[in-house]
């Protein structure tokens, strides 16, 4: 096939026959100013800036939609979670809080594993949800045609409209976040949490497993994170200072309990692909098993300490890294986590289950600024692709 396009119309025409070809028609509603840098030095940075915007776009964007998938994904007992790199925390985050709301326990496999792995296990009992910002990812796509050939329903939440997962799903919702030029996802993963968090609110109001109060307070809650985002972005400034101080430091770990472990996740990944320093994401329970072995002098352990029941919890965590000289950088909405952090950086009192999407966004800075200070490129990191569209 080939398409004729002039300045006010368009047609596509069989190579073979010439004969003209019905053609299903996406408006796309992104100009080309949203893709440009718009005074930002990178595009990265713009995108993490995006982010107010974006979430409430996801919010208002999908207020009929959420509601009409909410009633699918009540009627499935197996729901399985598949995705790639940063998406994949994105799930993770989603298993939390499907876990909480909605007290399904959904599966969350890497897309590149459960394309082999579970090719016997998936039948029409299965709600399968693909998360894929470019909608392009082809271990991603491939698990979408398994669970197609095997009789699943499958949900993609994708960023790209018309993309090729939205042609294999059954039901698409779009994340809203609108063009992300930058190769590290930033705004398309916040943007993936508010829908997985209206999902899941929306599951549970479905099927009455929270009391109503809860659920309209949490809805409130999601109303006022795009505020909360913009609070801690005017933490940049001295984000990029402690980022100076870092800049030579060669191991990062990133700690967290609960929901804040996909958060620890997505920190260490952030950091990793723009400023290639390695470091790990675990869940802090997991310190004394193994990583707390790596720690020594000056060792930056980020700590995700959110209020909550698990706050002591970390803090203990906390005091035991510290006793073998890790330097703390602590993020928590209360006061008094800045009396264990070497670095106390202050988050809003955001209600527990929508933290990850405003706790990752001091994470996105600093890695952004360790990877200006090391001479990188954030926009276009060594190795990476926006989308691999191959194995
Ligand atoms: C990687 C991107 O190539 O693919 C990441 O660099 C992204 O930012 C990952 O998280 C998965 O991509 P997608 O489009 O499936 O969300």
């Amino acid at each position: 096939e080939y398409a004729v396009v002039t300045k006010d119309s368009w047609v596509v025409k069989r190579l073979d026959t010439g004969e003209p070809v019905e053609k299903e028609v996406h408006e796309i509603s992104w100009t080309l100013d949203m893709a440009e840098k718009a005074g930002f030095p990178h595009f990265m940075l713009k995108e993490i800036y995006e982010q107010p915007r974006a979430i409430r776009d996801a919010i208002h964007g999908n207020r009929e939609t959420i509601g009409r998938v909410a009633r699918e994904i009540a009627n499935y007992d197996r729901v399985i979670f598949v995705a790639m790199g940063t998406s994949y925390h994105a799930a993770i985050a989603g298993k939390y809080l499907f876990q909480k709301l909605a007290k399904k326990i959904p599966i969350v496999e890497e897309a590149s594993e459960f394309r082999y792995e579970f090719e016997d296990l998936i039948d029409e009992n299965t709600l399968l949800i693909a998360i894929t910002q470019s909608g392009e990812t082809a271990d991603t796509l491939a698990a979408m045609k398994l669970a197609k050939r095997r009789g699943a329903k499958v949900l993609a939440i994708v960023n790209v409209v018309g993309s090729m997962a939205t042609r294999i799903a059954d039901l698409t919702i779009y994340t809203h976040a609108g063009p992300e030029i930058g190769v590290a996802a930033t705004k398309t993963y916040t943007t993936q949490l508010t829908v997985l968090t209206m999902l899941a609110i929306e599951t549970a109001a479905v099927l009455g497993t929270v009391p109503l109060e809860r659920l309209e307070s949490l809805r409130r809650a999601l109303l006022s994170v795009p505020e909360f985002v913009e609070k801690v972005l005017e933490l940049d400034g001295s984000l990029a200072e402690l980022a100076e101080e870092l800049k030579d430091r060669r191991d990062f770990f990133y700690i967290g309990r609960g929901i804040g472990v996909p958060t620890a996740l997505e920190g260490a990944l952030k950091l990793k692909e723009i400023s290639y320093i390695h470091a790990e994401g675990l869940s802090a329970g997991e310190l004394k098993h193994g990583p707390l072995a790596l720690l020594e002098d000056g060792v930056p352990v980020v700590a995700i300490a959110p209020d909550g029941r698990l706050f002591n919890k970390m803090v203990s965590n906390i005091e035991e890294s510290k006793a073998r000289g890790a330097m703390i950088i602590g993020l928590s909405n209360r006061g008094e986590l800045s009396k264990v952090a070497d670095v106390f950086i202050q988050t809003p009192d955001v209600d527990e289950l929508l933290s990850p999407i405003v706790y990752v966004v001091p994470l996105q800075l600093l890695a952004y600024h360790l990877s200006v200070l090391r001479g990188n490129d954030p926009d276009k990191p060594r190795n990476l692709a926006k989308s691999v569209t191959v194995e």
